[in-house]
């Protein structure tokens, strides 16, 4: 077989990797057909489902499967089992959301392939992720000139974040055992894995205690900065939360703000939880300072209801980041040019990245920002409501929040209490049509309450109370 007949031979076969229109129509009716069912049994069907998946039933054989094959088995494996991310009964950790507009950002996207790290590549999916980011700088106070990154969540926006905070202070070598760190007791954890990752395990790191309502101590911080410079360490970096994960408390920014100003130390927020509630006047208040992050990070796959796997980052010193990121290659020098630094890749870890942008900007183009204002504060007063029936319930709630997060637990006079609101949790996940999950704080085991979701309704929290009721029941 000539060269020419083998290259026809295997275009036969390769062929079968493009679906004709036909085919096209009829797996987008079926998608369409398995989202309507999913959609239309979101409000009835349990949030979450105990229960494992089978990996030999997914595994790849390398034989064929039909389209409906491939939809019955992701009904079944995938969308059936575990927590439910797209329901409005997910009140447990911190509840992503999963716009449907968002979905056909995606589909788009992955239609035309756009090379989102480099402007060469695709100049108008870096200006989407560009204007996207511009955005956010808006809102959050940031001046123009600071970069950012859409990420893919708020783990790897705290990395960079920290990286660039690492190189502007050259927190490397001999320096790391000098440097001291300082971080809210409440930190999340992507937090201090970011820090070890970036090998800055040898710093001094100093835990800030706490006030009353779990934000960080300001008074503490300030002395522990000035201890620390006393016996001629150096404070580089503090570490707030706008929004802890366990919590939801807010430090005090500009508190902390200041006190990083004057003594030179890089302030990084991590608001991928509580940032998007600056879009609520009442909230703008305890958010007050956030503009004055060194670096900020926000999860829009939390507070814009965006579908996991969207995180996005602030950094206002531009050459700490580029510094990190900016890479040539003569591979590249068609793309990059020496001092061209305007790439989505010269301010992240990844070259070839997923067009993120267009999965946030297509629902902020299409709906406008007022269905995301109201949805947010409506997420408050549902919070508000579901502490006030709980505490007619008999529970005893946590302090007055400063966003959607809170915890109760139930006080059991006859017995072990953490044990009884632990059993309580057990009964709550076993029903699964809401989900709720647990925390530990002074050794007390809290039941959590995290109301994000952008589908979290008042008749959801209803059901919540119902179920909760029914469950302490069986315990009383
Ligand atoms: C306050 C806070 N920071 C960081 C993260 C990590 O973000 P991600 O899970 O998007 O990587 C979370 C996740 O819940 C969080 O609540």
């Amino acid at each position: 077989m000539n060269l020419i007949s083998k290259i026809e031979e295997l275009e036969k076969v390769s062929a079968s990797l493009e679906p004709d229109p036909v085919q096209r129509e009829s797996f987008i009716k079926q998608v369409k057909e398995f989202a309507d069912r999913f959609y239309g049994n979101l409000d009835d069907s349990r949030t979450y489902v105990k229960g494992e998946a089978d990996l030999d039933k997914v595994r790849v054989s390398g034989q064929k499967l039909s389209f409906e094959e491939i939809i019955n088995l992701y009904e079944d494996q995938v969308a059936s089992i575990g927590i439910n991310g797209a329901s409005g009964g997910h009140l447990g950790y911190i509840p992503g959301g999963g716009l449907f507009m968002s979905s056909l950002g995606d589909f788009l996207a992955d239609i035309t392939n756009e090379y989102a790290g480099i402007q060469f590549a695709s100049p108008g999916a870096a200006n989407i992720e560009e204007a996207v980011l511009v955005w956010l700088k808006e809102i959050f106070g940031f001046p123009k000139d600071s970069v950012g990154n859409l990420t893919s969540g708020g783990s790897v926006a705290n990395l960079i974040g920290l990286i660039a905070a690492r190189d502007h202070h050259g927190i490397l070598g001999s320096e790391i055992k000098n440097c001291v760190v300082y971080v809210s007791q409440q930190a999340h954890h992507s937090i201090l894995k970011a820090l070890r990752i970036i090998g800055l395990w040898g710093v001094h790191l100093r835990e800030v205690s706490l006030d009353e309502n779990y934000r960080m101590d300001a008074q503490n911080l300030a002395h522990l900065i000035r201890t620390d410079e006393g016996q001629g360490l150096r404070p580089c970096l503090v570490i707030s939360a706008a929004g802890s994960t366990d919590t939801g408390a807010v430090d005090p920014l500009r508190e902390i703000s200041q006190i990083c100003n004057s003594h030179g130390l890089w302030f990084h927020v991590d608001a991928a939880y509580g940032g998007f509630f600056t879009l609520v006047d009442s909230k703008k208040a305890i958010l007050d300072g956030i503009e004055m992050a060194d670096s900020l990070v926000v999860d829009p796959h939390k507070g814009l209801f965006i579908p996991y796997g969207s995180g996005a980052v602030l950094v206002k010193n531009r050459s700490a980041v580029i510094k990190s990121h900016h890479y040539t290659a003569n591979y590249m020098q068609d793309a990059i040019k020496e001092n061209d630094f305007d790439n989505p890749a010269d301010v992240s870890p990844e070259l070839t990245k997923h067009f993120r942008g267009m999965r946030i900007w297509l629902p902020l183009q299409f709906h406008g920002i007022k269905p995301f204002k109201a949805c947010l504060e409506e997420k408050l007063l549902l919070t508000q409501y579901f502490r006030e029936k709980l505490q007619d319930m008999g529970f005893i709630i946590g302090p007055e929040p400063d966003l959607s997060v809170s915890y109760f637990y139930y006080p059991f006079p006859n017995g072990n209490e953490n044990e009884f609101n632990q059993k309580l949790m057990e009964l709550i996940h076993l029903d699964g049509r809401v989900f709720l999950s647990s925390t530990i704080l002074n050794e007390r085991f809290l039941i959590r309450i995290a109301i994000l979701s952008f589908r979290t309704k008042i008749s959801t929290i209803n059901k919540a109370l119902e179920m909760i009721s029914e469950a302490l029941n069986k315990l009383l």
